[in-house]
């Protein structure tokens, strides 16, 4: 089948290349290296798939042009599904797929060099080592034997966040309001209802979706409900987090640590190599501003294991809707 792949770096076409290498039927696949949205939809003439990832834009508009092109499946090669119009793509007769778990590892492991590097301020030991300058003064840590870690969403990748943290000896709270009782108490970890996980943690690490029901779930309450000096990490979906409200939390020093993998704007910013650039973004740039900021650009999946599965599962979804007019691992508009 002919598939056009938005949206692709180097990286994505190596791993591609090596999936459908191995595969039968190959797959004719176009690599585009723009993003995907209603003006570069009409690059997808031809092609009766499309490839898509985060921070592709498939609305409404984007999807009318896809159809109206004869394009017939939207194979995501992502988990998360948010920048989809599910009901759209249902009414324009557009299946959608997506890669459900490539590797919960790689996000698990990401969120939690995000916490040792914010509490031991190895980024910024790294420069001072380099410079020169092995003074101690402002690198002070905190031992995390003992702290509580609150886990929000227990589905793959936090219960393995869960699991990590507690052979640091933590001990872990968590809150789904779809728990997982047996997986949660198998690794040591107890749920407590939302407003007990914001005063009672010491690190809150957010792994639920983005839904209409997670916009913003930490807002300014949020944060006034969490203890001083509280460390926020954010491997989920930006707009899990009120931005306006984070930085209102820093600026007041309510906030002792955040790391964020995701940003409620990070669309046309993360994956963009825009270092010849000013920043448009003026929250952004103010979150960059703080000493106890760490950002990295949605960077948590980047894992040779995580992209060959994703690889091989967008192949087979692929493969499986040219053989069976259904993909291996569909998205429906009811899994909102
Ligand atoms: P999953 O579907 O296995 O688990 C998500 C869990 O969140 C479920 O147990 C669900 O019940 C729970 N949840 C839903 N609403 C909630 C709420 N209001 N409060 C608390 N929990 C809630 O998903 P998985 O694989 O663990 O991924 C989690 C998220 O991580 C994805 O949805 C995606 O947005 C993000 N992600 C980020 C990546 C990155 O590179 N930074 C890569 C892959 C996923």
């Amino acid at each position: 089948m002919k598939v056009a792949v938005f949206s692709t770096h180097p990286f994505d076409r190596r791993f591609f290349d090596a999936a459908n290498e191995g595969a039968e039927p190959r797959q004719q696949l176009t690599y585009l290296e723009t993003r995907l949205d209603s003006v570069s939809a009409p690059l997808a003439a031809g092609h009766r798939a499309i490839c898509a990832f985060v921070n592709d834009r498939l609305d409404r508009a984007t999807l009318e042009i896809l159809a109206g092109q004869g394009v017939r499946l939207l194979a995501l090669r992502s988990a998360g599904f948010n920048h989809v119009d599910l009901a759209a793509a249902a009414e324009l007769g557009l299946s959608v797929a997506r890669v459900p778990a490539y590797s919960p590892d790689a996000i698990a492991e990401h969120t939690v060099a995000m916490i040792l590097t914010l509490n031991r301020k190895i980024h910024k030991a790294y420069n001072r080592v380099r410079e020169g300058n092995f003074a101690l003064d402002g690198l002070l840590g905190f031992d995390l034997r003992g702290r509580t870690v609150g886990i929000v969403g227990t589905g793959k990748i936090g219960l393995n966040v869960a699991r990590i943290m507690r052979g640091f000896d933590c001990s872990v709270i968590a809150h789904d309001p779809f728990p997982d009782p047996a997986g949660l108490t198998a690794i040591g970890g107890t749920y407590v209802d939302w407003p007990e996980l914001l005063e009672r943690s010491d690190i809150i690490s957010l792994h639920c979706p983005l839904t209409p029901d997670t916009r913003h779930l930490i807002d300014a309450d949020a944060i006034a409900q969490m203890k001083p000096d509280v460390m926020l990490i954010n491997t989920s979906r930006g707009a899990v987090v009120d931005t306006r409200a984070l930085v209102e939390g820093l600026k007041a020093g309510r906030i002792g640590y955040v790391g964020l993998d995701v940003y409620e704007e990070e669309e046309g910013l993360f994956f963009n190599d825009l270092s010849d650039q000013p920043i448009r973004d003026d929250l952004f740039a103010r979150l960059l501003t703080f000493p106890n900021v760490l950002i990295t650009g949605h960077q948590a999946f980047f894992t040779r294991e995580a992209l060959t599965a994703i690889a091989e599962t967008t192949i087979a979804n692929i493969a499986a809707f040219e053989a069976n007019g259904a993909p291996l691992y569909p998205v429906t508009a009811a899994a909102r």
